[in-house]
């Protein structure tokens, strides 16, 4: 394995990516992490991120410089290399020119990272400081027009340093030099791969588990239902998952679980019709916070009450993702937090004693799905967009009836069914419809209408931190306006929302 430090960087969890695309598993671990945990973990590398603080701040992360007797290959990146350098006895200095965007790399030593790499290639810089003199037994292997030392190297003792930032895309040949860091000098090996997961985590279940009953909410999600599949393999019948239909569902939710997930494994699965609860609860409500605290209670109950009657479980499971998990561990707290905050069943195990099971905590959100596959689970279910815990309530402006609901039901289904026959759906992050309740005149036969009007919402995102508005083809828009206006009752306006976040939300509430 690969250990990769967080200096704070918001690129961490992209070079844990890259490592583990070349199917080596690797971990993000704090700065603050001891260098026993590390010798315990025994990693055959380890990766220092880059971050946001200049190494002479008073604040900027340190670690045990212990870390350098370990004998195990570092790489530093940008922070990184600059801890390494300062550390080692090297100096850093305020850059005259602060480097920020491509540059032209010039190879100057031979470096096992640059193997076989012409010279004179496009990376990718962003930086204020540089390393002006370097430590004992280090020489400058690359540099670029601004930045004479951009790249260093310790062969003896095998520490690099990059002032790059090889993990991003737009750096030209970076996963190769990550590729070489990994094979060429750690001496990995390529055994972390979607089967090799999935038989580990079914025998860790097993063994966590035994004979015990283990419950789960289902969502329809693509990450509850690998989480619930996995379990399923490891202990069948012992799974018993519930699925709360709370009334704030899309058209045909129950049944496109039932076809997608349910036929194809024998699960316990039992359904609670929940929706009169909630849209009593819910009645007369308008204010965004109000509805989610509302629902979200609520699916607590609910889903409380149901598992009581399961006698004797003692797990819940949970198809918690790696990335919640790195940032709860991350001595930077960034944005994602917000996301957390979102997780409907965040509550539940506190209130249920229960003790949690949480099988993808490893994986990215794109080794869930190569997982999903590799466990046969059906392609339309691995793909499906995310859907929020709260479901259409937040897609409905203003109060939630059940006449709006059947209306945002059909209007949703309309935009979803055109997106896929554009073959635009996997492209997309989230693409989805969202009623207003202001009404606008038009006129459709011979007579004028007033009625309500849908705002068509889609986006791209890598990890919903940030959107952009997707360009949807006009005459796209053009087809689901039409088809929206015609089939959809009590419609007589479509808007296209062409707001990306920040500073917009990706939902509207
Ligand atoms: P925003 O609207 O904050 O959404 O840009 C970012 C991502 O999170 C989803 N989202 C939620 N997911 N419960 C969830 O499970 C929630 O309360 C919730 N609110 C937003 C949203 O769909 C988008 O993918």
């Amino acid at each position: 394995m690969i250990i990769v430090i967080d200096f704070g960087s918001q690129f961490n969890q992209l070079i844990a990516r890259r490592v583990r695309e070349n199917n080596v598993y690797c971990q993000v671990e704090p700065s603050n992490i001891s260098v026993d945990k590390i010798k315990a973990l025994n990693p055959k590398g380890i990766i220092l991120s880059g971050g946001p603080s200049s190494i002479y701040e008073e604040n900027s992360p340190r670690m045990d410089r212990s870390l350098f007797d370990l004998g195990i290959p570092i790489l530093g990146i940008c922070y990184g290399m600059h801890y390494m350098v300062h550390t080692l006895g090297g100096t850093i200095k305020k850059a005259a020119k602060r480097e920020y965007g491509f540059a032209s790399l010039d190879i100057k030593e031979p470096d096992p990272l640059f193997k076989d790499m012409d010279t004179g290639f496009q990376c990718w810089m962003s930086h204020g400081d540089s390393a002006l003199e370097l430590p004992d037994n280090f020489v400058v292997t690359a540099s670029t027009k601004n930045t004479a030392i951009a790249a260093i190297a310790n062969h003896e003792k095998k520490f690099y340093g990059l002032q790059l930032h090889p993990e991003v895309e737009h750096s030209i040949n970076g996963a190769l030099m990550i590729r070489h860091f990994l094979f060429d000098v750690c001496q990995c090996q390529e055994n972390w791969t979607m089967q090799s997961f999935s038989d580990g985590a079914i025998a860790q279940i097993k063994a966590a588990v035994g004979d015990k009953k283990v419950i789960m909410g289902l969502s329809g999600g693509v990450d509850s239902s690998v989480a619930a599949t996995l379990i399923h393999k490891a202990i069948g019948k012992n799974l018993f998952c519930i699925f709360v239909d709370n009334g704030l569902l899309r058209k045909n939710e129950r049944e496109t679980l039932e076809k997608s997930l349910i036929a194809n494994l024998d699960l316990n699965i039992r359904f609670v019709d929940a929706a009169d609860k909630f849209l009593t609860a819910l009645k007369g409500v308008t204010d965004p916070e109000k509805k989610r605290k509302i629902i979200g209670t609520l699916f607590i109950d609910v889903f409380d009450a149901e598992a009581k009657k399961i006698d004797g479980a003692e797990f819940l499971g949970q198809g918690t993702l790696y990335p919640d998990i790195i940032e709860s561990k991350s001595a930077f707290g960034g944005p994602t937090d917000i996301i957390k905050s979102h997780h409907n069943v965040g509550g539940l195990p506190e209130k249920m004693k229960l003790k949690l099971i949480e099988p993808l905590q490893l994986l990215f959100k794109d080794e869930v799905r190569k997982l999903g596959a590799e466990l046969g689970i059906i392609e339309d279910l691995i793909w499906r967009q995310p859907f929020p815990g709260p479901g259409l309530a937040i897609r409905i402006m203003g109060e939630i009836t059940p006449e709006r609901l059947e209306i945002i039901r059909a209007a949703d289904a309309v935009l979803l069914e055109e997106i896929k026959a554009a073959g635009l759906y996997r492209k997309l992050w989230q693409s989805f419809a969202v009623l207003l309740p202001i009404k606008s005149v038009g006129v459709m036969g011979d007579k004028r209408t007033f009625a309500n009007c849908i705002a068509i919402r889609a986006v791209t995102s890598n990890d919903a931190m940030t959107a952009d508005w997707a360009k949807l083809p006009h005459d796209l828009l053009g087809q689901i306006s039409n088809r929206i206006i015609n089939e959809v009752d009590h419609i007589n306006r479509v808007v296209f929302d062409i707001t990306s976040k920040p500073p917009g939300t990706i939902e509207w509430e």
